[in-house]
């Protein structure tokens, strides 16, 4: 696969820390050490790509504060430096449904690339990567990893619901569902410290 190494995606991720500093750096450690677990107990992925691939799924947060336009700026980021599948989950892993308007923010981006979004969607399919990130971008806090009903709750009870709510939280769910099947165990059992993230007390909640 096209990606970068671990060393170089190390590197891009303290520069775009550097430029845009905040939580997004620690959940995108998250994502990618969730992704890399599972992979260890996948008969057909690779652990180091998952966690490289984890790891830089949010790195257009490097251009600033911004919305859904991140998925763009990573993919044309890592496209410029040459690495068109680390690019690739940079847009596929906020569609757990193909559809533009089903994504959980808003599309902060100009028409044309609106239309480059889809045209680019309807032009590829979804790999086991892209969906172990699609799976682990909602499980996976600045803190660890938590239980997806858990998060799913909290995000709408934050920012409320719409009609792709609930087929949304059924995407996850078969996400989840097939790499339990294919490593034949729940997820929850590899991935440390689920526990005590989605159970432990919280003083400031
Ligand atoms: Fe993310």
């Amino acid at each position: 696969m096209n990606i970068p190494s671990l060393e170089l995606a190390e590197t891009f991720i303290k520069e775009a820390e550097g430029l845009n500093p905040g939580p997004w750096v620690q959940h995108s450690f998250f994502v990618g050490k969730a992704a890399e677990a599972i992979a260890e107990h996948h008969p057909k992925l690779d652990s180091q790509i998952a966690f490289i691939l984890g790891y830089l799924h949010d790195i257009g947060r490097r251009a600033g504060v911004g919305d859904m336009r991140h998925t763009l700026d990573g993919y044309y980021f890592l496209r410029q430096q040459g690495f068109d599948d680390a690019a690739k989950t940079c847009i596929t892993h906020v569609f757990p449904l193909k559809q533009i308007n089903s994504v959980a923010g808003k599309w902060d981006c100009t028409k044309q690339e609106l239309d480059f979004l889809a045209n680019y969607l309807s032009g590829i399919e979804f790999d086991e990567y892209d969906r172990l990130i699609q799976l682990f971008d909602a499980i996976a806090l600045p803190s660890g990893f938590c239980l997806v009903e858990k998060r799913l709750m909290d995000v709408a009870l934050r920012h409320g619901v719409n009609e792709f709510s609930v087929p949304r939280w059924k995407a996850f769910l078969k996400i989840q569902k097939e790499f339990e099947g294919a490593i034949g165990q729940s997820i929850y059992k590899v991935l440390n410290g689920v526990v005590e993230n989605t159970f432990g007390f919280d003083p400031c909640r």
